[in-house]
């Protein structure tokens, strides 16, 4: 049965908890007094349908709808998860919760994406507090995969584990956050940088622009693959952390930081950092900034998973759980996927290279579906590419759902031909063709030889099928 997910407030962070939801296949129901939630929720759900089906390989989960409601209780009635996003302030959240709990299912996990608050804070005066956990995202919350959740020792153990599980089904890795502390761990990261860079701004040391290029043509980069401790160990050299220890502790001492020192926030600073950012990014309006940063993101993360690394092993973990076996139409539909902004080269099209990638995708499927899979190429046979044909017939651009067919022409003894067909899902417009033909191989000798029994006939029994259905 579809889940639902009841988002509570549906501003920048609970639009993002929404779109992730929905792409995921679940339904989700949004209730935000603001006469705007609609347009502004239709925007981010936008901007995450494009970007978001980008990271996998496997075909998508069926979109659950979005619907906005009337009130909390229409939301929450029946819901799997409640997800409260509404303004910073205690009061409200206890109002909220107050309501949502007077309506929601006993056994569903309500989260809370605060930034700054501890469970124990939202769960008082709360009629069930066992049922309340902090899911603190970050934003983009539909690219970014972590969530810090926080219980507080209020907190049934079953919502932890149901929370845990529900995130990871969603794509989303969830921090466990053990003790509950002001701000969780990130934002405590985050605050720290902020007050150095606010520091070094106000006493003209560097500009926004500079502080900015200091983070992401240097140790921005290392941070996203290897985080921080990883990351020393390597600057240790062989001697590792120790070494670093030894070599860097001594710093800890010198006046280097002014960490404890918060700068006054006064109108002259403010105008300070907004006139510099102004000076920086002002020639770009929000939404062209957002569209950059998720395609930024997503080549970013494609890279890390391509390596199986950081947040990119998370992506590919979550890809190969999404990715099902084939079925049994014919011809076998063996790919479905959106292009990644990736693929494309300078005009927006699909790149000629990606289009022979693709039909090897599908030809893989195909080996996995007749049983040439992995297990056999590690026992020593596996099928090679002889010859391909490609014909471009129409452009595509990055963002499309693109489906490829293929159909088994010839299956016999060593030899097997395939015939691929590249679709565009939304009117099946055929996008390309591709002719291969493939020829069984054993590892050993680097030769030519029949496939073992089960996948010949298996290869044979397609051959059969896809020619009577062909005929
Ligand atoms: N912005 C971030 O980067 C970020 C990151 C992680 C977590 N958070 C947390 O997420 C929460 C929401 O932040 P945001 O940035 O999305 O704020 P936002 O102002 O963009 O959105 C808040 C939304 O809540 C709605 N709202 C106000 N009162 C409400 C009510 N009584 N019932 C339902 N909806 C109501 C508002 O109309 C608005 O659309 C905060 O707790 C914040 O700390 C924010």
């Amino acid at each position: 049965m579809t889940k639902v997910a009841a988002i509570i407030g549906g501003g920048v962070i609970g639009g993002g908890w929404a779109a992730r939801f929905a792409l995921m296949g679940w339904e989700v129901r949004v209730f935000d007094p603001d006469p705007e939630a609609e347009r502004k929720i239709g925007e981010v759900m936008g901007n995450a349908a494009r970007v978001l089906p980008m990271l996998y390989e496997a075909p998508m989960p069926k979109r659950g709808q979005i619907r906005l409601v009337e009130t909390v209780a229409e939301a929450v009635t029946g819901a799997d998860w409640i997800q409260e996003s509404v303004p910073e302030r205690l009061d409200i959240k206890h109002r909220v919760i107050a309501e949502i709990q007077g309506a929601c299912p006993e056994g569903a996990v309500l989260a809370s994406s605060t930034s700054g608050f501890k469970p124990s804070e939202l769960q008082q005066g709360a009629a069930r507090p066992g049922q309340i956990v902090v899911a603190h995202p970050f934003n983009p919350v539909y690219l970014l995969p972590l969530a810090e959740l926080v219980p507080s020792a209020a907190t049934d153990e079953a919502i932890v584990a149901r929370a845990k599980e529900i995130l990871t089904a969603i794509g989303m890795y969830p921090l466990h956050v053990r003790a509950e502390i002001d701000a969780h761990i990130a934002d405590r990261f985050l605050e720290a940088v902020w007050r150095e860079a606010l520091w070094l701004v106000k006493d003209g040391i560097a500009t926004t622009e500079e502080i900015d290029n200091a983070i992401r043509y240097g140790f921005g980069l290392r941070w996203a693959q290897m985080g921080l401790f990883e990351t020393y160990r390597v600057a240790g050299g062989e001697a590792g952390m120790r070494h670093f220890m030894a070599q860097f502790g001594p710093c800890l001492q010198w006046p280097w930081t002014k960490l404890t020192d918060v700068p006054e926030f006064t109108d002259e600073l403010v105008d300070l950092i907004a006139g510099q950012s102004d000076a920086q990014s002002g020639h770009m309006v929000i939404r062209d900034l957002e569209r950059l940063r998720d395609n930024n993101l997503v080549a970013i993360l494609r890279g890390l998973k391509q390596q199986g690394a950081g947040a990119g092993k998370l992506i590919l973990e979550h890809d190969t759980a999404l990715r099902g076996p084939l079925g049994e139409e014919v011809p076998l539909v063996t790919v479905r996927r959106v292009v990644p902004v990736d693929w494309t080269d300078i005009n927006g099209h699909m790149n000629e290279g990606r289009y022979g990638q693709l039909f090897s995708d599908a030809s893989e499927e195909l080996m996995t579906h007749i049983g040439a899979d992995r297990d056999y190429i590690a026992a020593g046979n596996s099928y090679f590419t002889a010859e391909t044909t490609i014909k471009y017939l129409n452009e595509t651009h990055a963002g499309e759902d693109i489906y490829v067919t293929t159909r088994v022409m010839i299956g016999q003894g060593k030899k097997l031909k395939l015939w691929h067909q590249m679709h565009r899902a939304s009117d099946h417009e055929l996008l390309a063709t591709c002719d291969q033909f493939l020829l069984h191989v054993s590892l050993e000798t680097r030769r030519s030889c029949p496939p073992l029994p089960d996948v010949l006939e298996a290869v044979e029994a397609l051959a059969a099928k896809h020619a009577e259905a062909g005929a």
